[in-house]
């Protein structure tokens, strides 16, 4: 708690520290509401317990000026605490009542102030900061920033990185109880909601100035639920999805096998998006050093022959499956029962072809909507369609790897990647993002074609079968 005073002591200056006593503000900070949630490091930051869907998101925090943004501290906080990644973008007002240190210290990046700086550009521009992010929250949000953001300004940069996002963007309103009553600001307001931006409160109570009514800005563990809730989307509420990621491993002798670049990353990333989304997950995995993701039921296997069977073992009930994982196409005809000595100059390895598993899928579970990708590196269009056809699955999500893909990284065991999705008659461009953001894309877009699929295609669960005490449909 000491650490705590000596900070707050440090980053409220003059004029806000007067009006606005400090034994007040840690009274505050302290006392938030947490309604369900857990203490952490040492009492200072609070988070809820069902906030993973925070984890690995990355959030753009925005301040501006106004004597709230000093909770912009424990909101960042608290983010990191629940797993996300933070940067920060304060506007000159903001850095009126809060430092740029502080709010540095605590997210862990320096503080992003302005446009058109070439220092700060050449690190990330206020374009790449904007495609960082998966949300951005500007908390406090001034009358003034409000009204800027209404008239679609760009002469700053937090204004700048609004205009040019095309992620979720969310206002924690903080200003006198009139000015927010004010018909301008309502308008402004009532503006930026038609074009889909969130507002996150304002709450009502005692204000900074002495009076009282709504304008105080959300308490920081309110405005974390809310952020939480954006990624939340229910797309797939109550669905079943089953997953395969990573790569396979195909004996050749007690010691060796043969098995490929996967990481897992890309599967495992859908599996904690098809989460969000409301399904239920079921993850089929070849050998992975990555996490579960919460919430996600997993298997663990080797070879494509065990992951055909646990897949096949799994699919009661499934409504959506995804092969995202690296399945040898071929293993040795014989795998060794003795490790293999060097005494010969050359060994010749006879191979075959493992089962398909997407195609054993779709043959004997035709109304499961299922999902493959293709990893290619050359002539993906084409390969991607033949994938379509052969397979005849319903949709189809193609990666460049290898030196195909320099931009992406080579698809395999990289954080970034970039899709094309292929279906009956359509297509579309995932252009280069994180595997977490593709994944939450990926999975919106199956939801979609999912809704759309037709009639002849559609499943009926209509057995409900008492597994273990658990209702599952069949
Ligand atoms: O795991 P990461 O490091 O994050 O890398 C991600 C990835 C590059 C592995 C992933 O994005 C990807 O492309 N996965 C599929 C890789 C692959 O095996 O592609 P393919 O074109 O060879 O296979 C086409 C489809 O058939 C895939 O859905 C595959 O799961 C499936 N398949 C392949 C062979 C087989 N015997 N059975 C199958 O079901």
């Amino acid at each position: 708690m000491n650490s705590l005073f000596v900070l707050f002591a440090a980053v409220i200056p003059g004029a806000a520290a007067e009006r606005w006593p400090l034994r007040a503000i840690l009274a505050r900070a302290v006392a938030s509401p947490v309604r369900g949630g857990q203490l952490a490091r040492g009492g200072f930051c609070y988070y809820r317990a069902d906030m993973q869907s925070l984890t690995n998101k990355r959030i753009l925090v925005g301040v501006t000026g106004s004597i709230a943004a000093y909770k912009a501290a424990e909101l960042i906080r608290g983010l990191r605490d629940a797993g996300a990644e933070v940067r920060v973008a304060m506007t000159r007002g903001a850095s009126e009542f809060i430092t740029p240190m502080t709010l540095q210290a605590l997210s862990g990046h320096p503080v992003h102030q302005k446009l058109l700086d070439t220092q700060a550009e050449a690190g990330m521009s206020h374009i790449e900061l904007s495609r960082w992010a998966d949300c951005v929250l500007v908390a406090p949000a001034s009358a003034d920033f409000i009204a800027r953001l209404a008239q679609g300004r760009a002469d700053d940069l937090l204004s700048a990185v609004c205009l040019a996002r095309d992620v979720p963007l969310a206002l924690a309103p903080a200003m006198n109880r009139q000015m927010w009553a004010d018909a301008a600001t309502e308008k402004n307001v009532r503006t930026l909601q038609q074009r889909g931006v969130l507002m996150f409160g304002p709450a009502a109570g005692e204000q900074a100035c002495g009076e009282v009514g709504p304008g105080r800005m959300e308490e920081p563990a309110e405005l974390m639920r809310r952020v939480a809730e954006v990624f939340e989307t229910g797309l797939l509420a109550g669905k079943t999805v089953l997953i395969t990621a990573g790569p396979t491993r195909e004996a050749v002798d007690p010691v060796r096998y043969i098995g490929n670049r996967s990481s897992g990353k890309m599967g495992y990333a859908l599996c904690a998006a098809a989460v969000e989304a409301g399904a239920r997950v079921i993850l089929v995995s070849g050998p992975s050093t990555l996490a579960t993701p919460e919430r996600v039921e997993r298997i663990d296997v080797e070879s494509a022959e065990q992951m055909l069977a646990a897949v096949l073992e799994h699919m009661d009930g499934v409504d959506i499956f995804i092969g995202a994982a690296a399945v040898a196409d071929y293993r040795p005809r014989q795998s060794e029962r003795h490790k293999i000595k060097k005494d010969q100059a050359h060994l010749t390895l006879e191979l075959e072809r493992t089962p398909d598993i997407l195609a054993t899928v779709k043959s004997r579970r035709p109304r499961v909507f299922c999902v493959g990708f293709a990893a290619e590196t050359a002539n993906l269009d084409a390969h991607a369609r033949r994938k379509l056809e052969d397979k005849g699955i319903d949709m189809v999500a193609a990666n460049w790897v290898g030196p195909a893909a320099p931009d992406t990284g080579g698809g395999f065991d990289s954080d970034t990647n970039a899709l094309r999705l292929y279906w009956a008659d359509g297509e579309l461009d995932l252009p280069v993002a994180s595997k977490d953001r593709l994944a939450r894309q990926l999975v919106a877009s199956i939801a979609q074609r999912y809704e759309r699929r037709p009639p002849g295609r559609r499943q009926h669960h209509n057995i409900v079968e008492l597994r273990g005490g658990t209702p599952r449909k069949t």
